[in-house]
């Protein structure tokens, strides 16, 4: 295993990534950042200046487990205290499993502002993925704001409430187009259609080789679909796991998943086809975002002589849930599941007002961090640091209609955790709910930090604690560290938990987590050794020294 040494410096700057000129936050001048290209076992080493000057960053490594390195998880408030304008901050992990991973700022909704990458890890030498290809690629696809993160930070917390409404664009590989023409960007001087930070991305193919291309998603609100204009895709990997393959002609894709799909460039090699992607589950504006799928020696800029196509219906959730539910681990590479939890958590997915905020909460608890990280509170025995008491391991499930709007008048604000007994097997069940609208539920993608789960399974109305584990799938469930919870439905997760440290489980719209989406485990604390004193620095630990 090698160590593998990277210097990045983290900066505003100004660009124009959908032709509208903005401040965007670049690695090395990058945006997206560069690719981290590894191989399994190796060591990353991030040296990270904050050059954003006026604001704090922290950076997660999507679907890294950070076995034995906790606080290097890059999760401000719960494994290490922010990194301060002009600091410099070292990461040190170990890439433990072959797949395709993100990286993105985890402090405030910087990945909003274009603070993210890839992590790809290739298998150790003489091992062979149950699948073969020629070329490797990968893209980032994302959506896109105007307003900069602190004025949807403001609009968010404020009383009256101001949602951040829909994205202006959606970008894949960080371009997209904005349309220069339309009100109120129309004579602002900021747009421009011909800048070339906005010219769309290509990716080139010989005719007839197969490609492997690997997928990341990292939209602050939207769910998105993906289609290559006349290929059909093949479905191999999904967040690090081999999946039994099948075959689609969209692939929906939810933030913080990653997927990696084979296509073979085997249509009409004379000309370029669109790679299209657009907002699914919400009655959305944002034009679809596009890309040149371009056949060589065709010219990339050449744009394919077809409308692209537009693919079925944003509201339709039957293809959505059909393509969770295909996707099963591959055979002979599946760890299977143990066949019983010890102990079992639902959690009821509910939008509130809290003292007249708006706010999500987990059975009526809506997370808010403590001064004082919890990995080291925790590691350093400072509990009068947070809320001892334990949120509740379900809700009022026999008095609760999820398909009513949401009246949790007793919701609270708390930055309360759930302990979990170190190697336990505990299953998650998310519960879907009616918002504060009526007739309104929407899709949430929720991520775990430090783990993969199994995906048991998925089901609409309400989970019942009796019946609907007999229908787990127990023989090949995928493992998968971002899974969907769709409207008015449920999912099920089981987790080891085997990982000493903290660890976040949140919804990953930027949105929603910031309004309290999430929750925290923690679990083996006690067997963790001494905390690196470069995460110190805050809340309890403001006297402690800085290296
Ligand atoms: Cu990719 Cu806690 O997030
Ligand atoms: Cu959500």
């Amino acid at each position: 295993a090698r160590i593998r040494r990277y210097r990045w410096e983290v900066k505003y700057e100004y660009r124009s990534p959908d032709c509208y000129k903005k401040l965007v936050i670049t690695i090395n001048g990058r945006a997206p950042g560069p690719t981290i290209l590894a191989q399994q076992g190796d060591t990353i080493v991030v040296e990270l200046n904050n050059s954003l000057l006026t604001e704090n960053v922290a950076i997660h490594w999507h679907g890294i487990r950070q076995i034995g390195t906790p606080w290097f998880d890059g999760t401000e408030g719960v494994t290490q205290c922010p990194i301060l304008p002009g600091d410099t901050f070292t990461y040190k992990f170990v890439v433990d499993r072959p797949g395709t991973y993100l990286y993105h700022a985890h402090y405030g909704m910087q990945r909003q502002a274009g603070l993210y990458g890839s992590i790809r890890v290739a298998l150790p030498d003489g091992e062979a993925e149950p699948f073969s290809y020629d070329y490797d690629r990968s893209i980032i696809l994302n959506d896109w704001y105007h307003q900069s993160t602190s004025e949807q930070a403001v609009g968010l917390s404020s009383k009256p409430f101001v949602w951040v409404e829909e994205p202006q664009s959606l970008l894949i590989q960080g371009r997209g187009k904005f349309d220069c023409t339309s009100s109120p960007s129309i004579g602002d001087g900021l747009c421009n259609a011909s800048s070339p930070d906005c010219s769309p991305y290509a990716m080139t193919v010989v005719p007839g080789k197969p490609y492997r291309l690997r997928i990341g998603r990292l939209p602050a609100l939207a769910a998105l679909r993906l289609e290559i204009e006349g290929h059909n895709m093949s479905v191999v990997e999904a967040d690090g796991h081999n999946v039994e393959p099948f075959v689609v002609k969209n692939l929906f894709i939810y933030s913080g998943e990653t997927y990696s799909v084979l296509i073979k460039a085997d249509q009409n090699p004379s000309r370029n086809y669109w790679m299209s992607s657009k907002v699914v589950s919400r009655n959305s504006t944002t034009p679809n975002g596009l890309a040149i799928f371009n056949y060589y020696p065709n010219h990339p800029r050449r744009n394919p002589p077809t409308v692209p196509p537009a693919g079925p219906l944003s509201n339709d959730l039957a293809p959505r849930v059909a393509q969770s539910n295909a996707i099963k681990s591959h055979q002979g590479y599946a760890l299977p599941p143990p066949l019983k939890p010890d102990r079992v958590i639902v959690l009821l997915n509910t939008q509130n007002e809290i003292n007249g905020y708006k706010r999500w909460s987990l059975n009526n608890v809506s997370l808010k961090f403590p001064h004082t990280p919890y990995v080291i509170a925790l590691g350093e025995k400072l509990l009068h640091s947070f809320d001892q008491t334990p949120p509740p391991d379900s809700y009022d499930v026999a008095n609760y209609d999820i398909y009513s709007i949401a009246n949790n008048t007793n919701a609270i604000a708390s930055n309360s955790i759930y302990r979990l007994q170190f190697n336990t097997i505990v299953d998650i069940i998310l519960q879907n709910a009616n918002t504060m609208t009526a007739d309104n539920s929407v899709t949430h993608p929720w991520h775990l930090h430090g783990h993969d789960f199994w995906v048991l399974g998925y089901g609409t109305g309400k989970f019942d604690v009796n019946s609907d584990p007999k229908k787990y799938n127990l023989v090949n469930p995928i493992m998968k560290n971002t899974v969907p919870l769709h409207p008015y439905g449920w999912t099920a997760l089981r987790i080891r938990a085997d990982n000493p440290g903290v660890w976040a489980f949140h919804c990953h719209i930027e949105y929603h987590f910031y309004m309290g989406m999430g929750v925290v485990f923690e679990e083996g604390i006690e067997r963790l050794g001494r905390l690196p004193s470069s995460v110190m620095g805050c809340g309890a630990t403001k006297a402690f020294h800085r290296p």
